[in-house]
């Protein structure tokens, strides 16, 4: 049962990767059309914060039933995730109350956009390679 929990988690972080290397393709497809890019924006959140909730679920009854405490890996897979929300939460906030037929603003926010999602792919590339070389011994984060 624990190893079908885990499995779970670890497929989750997988679709999670996927669908934020494919939230690129939301600023470069709504370049010219701000209403667009408004509700893409909402959608894409919606299903981030869908999809954190489940890693999130995933992990903590992963960690209560294999009690495996507060290790330095599982503090470190926390702080991603809260620091993933924020960002993501702040995101649309600021995607929300724009003026999007401002060329300029709509500008900002499509690079931030883009800048945040590379932020977010390379925070979770970083978790799951720190996994891998923790399960090679390469390195330990108990
Ligand atoms: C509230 C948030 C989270 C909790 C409570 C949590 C908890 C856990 C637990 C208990 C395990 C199994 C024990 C271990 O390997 O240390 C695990 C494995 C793992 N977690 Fe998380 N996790 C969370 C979020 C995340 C996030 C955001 C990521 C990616 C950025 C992530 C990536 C992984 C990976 C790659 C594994 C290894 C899976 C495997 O062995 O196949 N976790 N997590």
């Amino acid at each position: 049962m624990l190893e079908q929990i885990i499995f779970s988690h670890s497929i989750l972080v997988k679709i999670f990767l996927g669908f934020l290397v494919a939230g690129f393709a939301i600023p470069l497809m709504t370049v010219k059309e701000p209403q667009k890019f408004k509700k893409a924006s909402f959608i894409y959140t919606m299903m981030f914060q869908a999809l954190a909730t489940m890693i999130a679920f995933t992990g903590v009854v992963a960690l209560v039933m294999g009690d495996f405490g507060m290790t330095f890996s599982i503090i470190l897979m926390i702080v991603i995730w809260a620091i993933m929300m924020f960002i993501e939460i702040k995101k649309y906030k600021l995607i929300k109350v724009a003026n999007l037929s401002d060329e300029k603003t709509r500008g900002l926010l499509k690079s931030a956009f883009i800048k945040i999602s590379a932020v977010q792919v390379l925070l979770v590339i970083m978790m799951v390679v720190l996994k891998i070389m923790e399960v090679k011994g390469v390195i330990s984060l108990s």
